[in-house]
């Protein structure tokens, strides 16, 4: 098993229920602890998957602080519940400001960033270089393609400076090309910062187990209603985390067939 250890609790769901005018969500209970690696930045990149309308976008959403739960709560940063706007969060659309350019979102983004002041454009310039968006900054939303646009998204997200990030099926709609772009970005992320933590909600069960830490499984449990999390896979603990090539290796594909046996 990779050399690490699992330190405070970053982020904390307890006893989070969700009703409509039927039980959705149920007993949601989990906590993500900032994992440290001797001599790497190493962020966390926890998964979440489960069946079409099964409750992944509904718990996202209460993840994010947008939507409020029926009862429970989700805390973050020493037990503060969470607000809207203390997560980036990236919806599968890639929703951007359509009557501005690139480098007006970015910088409208940045300007959030108290960390940043005075080192703005410098900053918008260097994530452009490293996400391959330098020569499009000056055009609009509608000039870009799919992937430029979901790049354009993750870059507002990181330079407003926010730990947690939440992404909703990161990798649907892209080509294989632009998917492994995608993967190699998101990893990216992860080791930029020792406390940045992504959270991925995705059918993609391959290229997000790749990229993860922890992978969560939701789904319903026989003869009770709303969704609950079935399994936690501890992909350190497998020794299938952090590993370059581990989507060729059988005990990878092993753990899929397993997930994919849970849903
Ligand atoms: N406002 C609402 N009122 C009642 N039920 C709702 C409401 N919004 C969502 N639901 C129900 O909540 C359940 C979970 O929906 P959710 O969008 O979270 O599914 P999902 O797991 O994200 O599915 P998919 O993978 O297809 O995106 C669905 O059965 C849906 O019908
Ligand atoms: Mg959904």
């Amino acid at each position: 098993m990779t050399q690490h250890t699992k330190e405070e609790v970053l982020l904390q769901a307890t006893d989070v229920q969700l009703t409509f005018d039927r039980s959705i969500l149920r007993d949601i209970n989990f906590c993500i602890r900032n994992i440290t690696r001797p001599g790497v930045l190493q962020g966390q990149v926890v998964t979440l998957i489960g069946r079409s309308g099964i409750g992944k976008t509904q718990l996202f959403k209460i993840l994010s602080g947008l939507q409020s739960p029926t009862s429970g709560q989700v805390t973050i940063n020493n037990n503060k519940p969470v607000k809207a706007g203390d997560m980036g969060v990236i919806f599968q659309n890639y929703y951007l400001f359509e009557w501005r350019t690139v480098h007006q979102s970015l910088m409208l983004a940045a300007k959030k960033n108290k960390a940043l002041f005075g080192r703005e454009k410098q900053t918008i310039e260097q994530y452009a270089e490293q996400f391959q968006l330098t020569g499009h900054l000056n055009l609009y939303p509608q000039q870009l393609s799919g992937g430029q646009r979901q790049r354009v998204s993750i870059m507002q997200q990181l330079l407003k400076g926010s730990n947690f990030i939440l992404l909703d099926e990161p990798f649907s709609g892209l080509d294989v090309c632009m998917l492994d772009k995608a993967v190699e970005m998101l990893l990216q992320v992860s080791l930029s910062d020792e406390l940045k933590t992504l959270i991925i909600v995705s059918h993609d069960i391959e290229n997000s187990v790749a990229i993860s830490d922890t992978v969560y499984i939701l789904g319903n449990e026989p003869g009770k209603e709303g969704a609950t999390i079935k399994k936690e896979i501890d992909l350190i603990e497998r020794d299938l985390a952090w590993q370059k090539h581990i989507k060729q290796e059988r005990r990878f594909m092993e753990t899929i067939e397993e997930i994919k046996a849970c849903l």
